[in-house]
């Protein structure tokens, strides 16, 4: 991969990357389409990447399905499909991780606290082996961005990151690989994040500015569901995603959700510009 990438890069090419754990959907080739619009060449790699989950968590059972994933790169006309070994890319006596500090240890860290140590680790190994001019993310994992974004103004990778609108299923529910463990009564509660996200931006049309009072709200509406349990509702900074009491006019928040519908975890989020 990095011999093709630098052959790629003397003939003056852009490289754009698309990193994806594989079982892709549209929120995928929206990126993949984005990626083709900004650079000469657009390379997609699917890993589950095994660092990033906790043993509890579901690497085992995480969907694949990489004839689909490969028929749907193929129509949309990526340039090159990277799918490494878990042995290629943590080889024997593999030694080497990288952590991103405060920001990885709030919010999904809370929960997860060893997820964006895992998710460092990996984008520096691919970095490191597609040389990308840029790299393409979705918005819906929305602190994944931000930890990569300080990760690469810290380390000094040379990529630019793009994030890109979160995709929504007609009804709402953003689209996510994990949509699949839904039962069919589950997916139709899964729609109580979009639902309460909906809600904080009534809200805040209407003229409320306390945090508490829209992130209560928030909770009621997902509580109103059997089949919900709630991980954390927050409302952040944009830039600095700390957590704030009330909202500034003209500043832009984060509404963040994590919540499992049944045995799935789900996450979304809206930015909300306060007029
Ligand atoms: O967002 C994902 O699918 C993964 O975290 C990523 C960026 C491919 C790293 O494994």
């Amino acid at each position: 991969m990095q011999r093709l990438s630098r052959k790629l890069k003397a003939e003056n090419k852009s490289i754009g990357f698309v990193p994806t754990m594989g079982f892709l959907h549209e929120g995928h080739i929206s990126l993949v389409k984005k990626s083709k619009q900004k650079s000469n060449v657009t390379v997609v790699s699917i890993f589950v990447n095994p660092a990033q989950f906790a043993p509890n968590e579901d690497f085992k059972k995480y969907p694949r399905d990489l004839r689909h994933d490969k028929n749907l790169l193929k129509t949309i006309g990526t340039d090159y499909l990277f799918i490494p070994e878990v042995s290629e890319v943590y080889q024997t006596n593999y030694q080497t991780f990288v952590e991103v500090d405060e920001i990885s240890r709030i919010l999904e860290g809370e929960f997860r606290p060893f997820h964006f140590k895992g998710v460092a680790t990996i984008l520096s190994i691919l970095f490191n082996c597609v040389l990308p001019d840029y790299t393409f993310f979705g918005q819906k994992d929305a602190q994944q961005v931000a930890v990569i974004r300080q990760m690469i103004k810290d380390l000094k990778f040379t990529t630019e990151i793009i994030a890109c609108p979160i995709v929504r299923e007609k009804d709402g529910l953003a689209m996510s690989s994990r949509n699949i463990y839904l039962s069919i009564n589950e997916r139709s509660d899964a729609l109580v994040l979009f639902k309460a996200l909906k809600l904080a931006e009534k809200l805040v049309m209407e003229g409320e500015r306390l945090a508490d009072i829209i992130i209560s709200k928030m909770i009621n509406e997902i509580n109103s569901i059997d089949s919900s349990k709630i991980d954390y509702v927050r409302i952040v900074d944009v830039d600095k995603f700390s957590q704030v009491d009330s909202l500034i006019s003209g500043s832009r928040y984060y509404f963040l959700i994590a919540c499992k519908i049944g045995n799935t975890r789900l996450i979304d989020n809206v930015i909300i510009k306060v007029s």
